[in-house]
């Protein structure tokens, strides 16, 4: 094999189809996909790579330092993807301890093993620390985030996340250690866990339950594809400048409210019901605290330096998500269960 790539994280939403691309595009790499298998965590999202013979699944939580090391030291991995993180910003206000063990400590921890493995060896080896335009905190009503622009995160996920950023920075400022991180806007697309706003949406829509908006409704989010950020991922990884970070995102702002209600357009359409069927649903709730007002991307950098561009427009990329959830509502249905969490057990009696 060419490189051992570890991808942390990769049994959830973005990171399953980051650990595809690589799979399906590197069949000289060996993947190794490193998840704890959280709530978040779902082996059913790789069904179709799982047997490949340059894919390995290791069951390993990212807050155990001893065990990172000795990963590291068996496999000797050449490059680490690191998306395993606590990711839902409703749950790190109530338990923000949570998000300080996985999304700081585990990045330490990464970045320890992997200072400690390519010691005096740093030739070909990089650490991608995927992250969020979360971390620069909120926009007004106009502006845009670039890599400049000052961290300023106010939800204890956002903090997590801007403090794992900046050990990032100090591991390349201090030890030399070949990073780069990406800060990427909201993403959307097949096996996105229905806590987030639009699964959540498609979920209820299908069991004809209320659809939450906080506040006005009026709070606005910047959405890209998840296929196209792991196509970004990838294209940073291998060609991204060490100590550099790049912004992610596809111009593509919705006010929440406009994008529920093009959601229940789309679904009605989908479902062969009555044209403002779904929007009936629509029901404001209580605001989250400190909720961020609008996070919008500049993209410039990524698109002159490395040529990105997305490769499917938001009606493309929503028509196709919802296609998906309807196809696979099985998958919906297992995780809105919980089922989904006996398939690590069903699949891997062995380890
Ligand atoms: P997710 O919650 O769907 O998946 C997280 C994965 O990490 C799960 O498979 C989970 O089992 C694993 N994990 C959690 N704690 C772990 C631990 N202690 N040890 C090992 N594995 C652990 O998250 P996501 O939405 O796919 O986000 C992935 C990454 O991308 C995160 O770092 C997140 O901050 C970042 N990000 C997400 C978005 C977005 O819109 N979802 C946007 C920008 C950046
Ligand atoms: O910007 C990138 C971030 O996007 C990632 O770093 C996070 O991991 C990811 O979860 C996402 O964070 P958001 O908080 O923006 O996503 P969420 O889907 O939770 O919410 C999107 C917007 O919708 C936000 O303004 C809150 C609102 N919302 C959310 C939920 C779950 C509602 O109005 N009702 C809801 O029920």
């Amino acid at each position: 094999m060419k490189k051992t790539i570890v991808i942390t994280g990769g049994a959830g939403f973005i990171g399953s189809h980051v650990v595809r691309e690589f799979v399906n595009k590197y069949p000289d790499y060996h993947i190794i996909n490193l998840d704890a298998l959280t709530y978040a965590g779902n082996l059913e999202n790789l069904k179709d790579v799982k047997d490949a013979p340059n894919y390995t699944f290791i069951k390993a939580d990212i807050t155990h330092a001893a065990h990172m090391l000795d990963i590291f030291r068996e496999y000797q991995p050449d490059g680490v993807i690191h998306l395993a993180a606590e990711s839902h910003v409703d749950r790190s206000i109530t338990s923000p301890t949570d998000f300080v063990m996985t999304n700081v400590v585990g990045t330490v921890n990464l970045l320890n093993a992997a200072r400690e493995t390519w010691q005096g060896q740093l030739e070909g080896k990089r650490f991608h620390h995927v992250s969020t335009d979360e971390v620069y905190g909120t926009l007004g009503a106009t502006g845009l985030f670039t890599e400049d622009t000052p961290y300023d995160p106010h939800s204890p996920y956002s903090a997590s996340k801007a403090s794992s950023d900046h050990f990032i920075r100090a591991y390349h400022d201090t030890y030399g250690l070949p990073v780069v991180i990406t800060n990427c806007s909201n993403n959307y697309g097949p096996n996105h866990f229905p806590e987030k706003l639009i699964p959540l949406c498609i979920l209820n829509i299908l069991h004809g339950k209320p659809l939450p908006i906080y506040g006005d409704g009026k709070y606005t989010r910047d959405w890209l594809y998840v296929v196209d950020h792991a196509r970004a991922i990838d294209l940073v990884f291998h060609e991204g400048e060490n100590g550099e970070s790049y912004n992610i995102g596809g111009f593509n702002e919705w006010q929440n409210i406009d994008l529920v209600r093009e959601l229940c357009r789309q679904m009605d359409e989908k479902l062969g019901q009555a044209p403002g069927t779904a929007a009936q649903l629509i029901t404001y709730v209580k605001d989250r605290p400190g909720h961020d007002l609008r996070y919008a991307i500049d993209a410039t950098k990524i698109n002159t330096e490395l040529g990105y561009e997305p490769s499917v427009t938001f009606e493309e990329g929503l028509s196709h998500t919802i296609d998906w959830f309807l196809e696979n509502r099985e998958w919906l249905e297992r995780v809105n269960s919980g089922a989904y969490q006996d398939y690590y057990h069903e699949q891997y009696k062995d380890k």
